[in-house]
């Protein structure tokens, strides 16, 4: 065990008491405050006249390596591990999809596509995302390599070197980190955490959004709380991006994971805005249909950024791979049902998983309306990198440290629940055996 280790766990002891008579203080309230997280700058240059080492730009070697890939790291060689620290269901994607790649294989879909995605494709997106949040033209979709290249892709369009870029987190690290890659300087406002779990405070948000911000990032439903942003906040948030000319980037991937008894997706800033202003909304077919492994993604944007997005297609990845591309006609135009099981499948385990966590003393979990991630607190994780990895190593359950999402995650773990009962009840009991053995020290 690392000296780090020995501390958390040391800590669990400690806490052992406090939490065997009050639950009320598992509701502090998280760090509302803006501030500024993102400052990559001020290492010494490594390009310095004469000097020859190999080193990537300073802007690249500022980047935070993902705190997630560590725990796993961490669990390397641990027989039998529970992985729950990834953004992926353990299962294989739908048959009618993987059956339309083959079919398109056979026929020889193996050629580079045009830049913004095959036709065909960018037809059934427009009219998918028509019926879901208002007419929408083919023109106006690109289609991308995935979720996270869309988000680069967005990026590169409209931010670059020392712009203001504003997030609201606890957040995914690949939003904050991105803008950083060019440049960028990241500004974050956080969710508070309280009795209704992870709220945003608006007049905060709209503190941040000063004149000369470039670009507001906003993930919703949101990894890793599953937070969900209200149809009111969204217009709130657009009418003063609008006033002031700030671009808004929408990370709309878990739209459809949403457990809101309204409507069969999250609110969008698609149904408010109109799809000729300073709005990019970021998708991917991960999420909705289990693509994960196939890195297929799509961006609804202003057709007249579409020319110039062609470009960055271009020397990014020039396009997606065709055979992929014509799997995704088929997840969306025959995958409605697919996706509505699943959303009903996932909206079980997370309730069966939240209650089955609230039964343990100590931990403060609550069910979110979207996503597939529950965010709790529990005793240790103050120093949740530590405890994530002495979890893995001790007790083979894979969780993501909190921090890993922002300072402001600290202090909580992200377990995702996409996966059938029995394995969420082999965590739990992992989870509570650690406990136990650590809360009675
Ligand atoms: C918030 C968020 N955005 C985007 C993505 C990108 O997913 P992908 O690149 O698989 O489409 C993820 C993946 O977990 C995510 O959590």
């Amino acid at each position: 065990m690392s000296e780090s280790e020995g501390a958390v766990i040391s800590e669990l002891g400690a806490l052992a008491n406090a939490h065997a008579s009050a639950h009320a203080s598992t509701h502090a309230s998280a760090h509302a405050s803006a501030h500024a997280s993102a400052h990559a700058s001020a290492q010494p240059s490594a390009h310095a006249e004469g000097e020859r080492t190999p080193n990537a730009r300073d802007a690249v070697r500022a980047l935070r390596p993902s705190q997630i890939r560590e725990v796993a790291n961490a669990g390397f060689g641990v027989p039998d591990v529970l992985p729950f620290w990834f953004g992926e269901s353990d299962q294989v994607t739908p048959l009618f999809i993987r059956d339309a790649a083959n079919r398109a294989l056979a026929d020889g879909a193996t050629f580079y596509t045009h830049n913004l995605g095959i036709a065909p494709l960018r037809e059934a997106l427009a009219g998918y995302v028509g019926k879901l949040h208002g007419a929408t033209r083919p023109a106006e979709i690109a289609v991308t390599s995935a979720g996270v290249n869309a988000l680069m892709l967005a990026t590169q369009l409209v931010a670059g070197a020392g712009d203001r870029v504003v997030a609201v987190t606890p957040l995914w690290p690949n939003l904050v980190e991105i803008p950083k890659i060019l440049g960028a300087t990241v500004e974050t406002v956080a969710l508070t955490y309280g009795t209704n779990g992870w709220t945003l405070d608006l007049d905060r948000l709209l503190a941040a959004l000063t004149p000369g911000t470039r670009m507001l990032m906003i993930n919703s439903p949101n990894n890793p709380t599953g937070w969900v942003m209200t149809r009111e906040h969204q217009q709130a948030v657009l009418d003063r991006c609008r006033q002031l000319g700030i671009w808004l980037v929408a990370d709309e991937v878990y739209e459809r994971l949403y457990y809101g008894d309204d409507a069969a997706v999250a609110p969008s800033f698609l149904d408010l805005a109109t799809r000729d202003e300073r709005v990019i909304a970021v998708n991917s077919f991960s999420k909705a249909w289990l693509m994960t492994g196939w890195r297929l993604g799509w961006i609804v944007a202003p057709e007249r950024l579409m020319e110039d997005l062609g470009k960055l297609v271009e020397y990014n990845t020039s396009c997606a791979p065709s055979f992929v591309q014509m799997a995704g006609i088929a997840a969306v135009k025959d995958g409605e049902q697919f996706t509505q099981a699943l959303v009903a499948n996932l909206r079980a385990s997370r309730d069966y998983l939240v209650t089955a966590l609230q039964r343990i003393p100590g931990i403060d979990v609550r069910a979110p309306a979207g996503s597939m991630y529950l965010f709790f607190k529990l005793p240790g994780a103050n120093r949740s990198l530590e405890l994530c990895k002495a979890l893995v190593r001790e007790s083979a359950l894979g969780l993501a440290p909190g921090s890993a999402f922002g300072p402001e995650g600290e202090g909580f773990v992200r377990w995702c629940y996409a996966c059938d009962t029995a394995r969420l009840d082999a965590g739990v009991a992992r989870l509570r055996a650690f406990m136990e053995a650590h809360l009675a020290g």
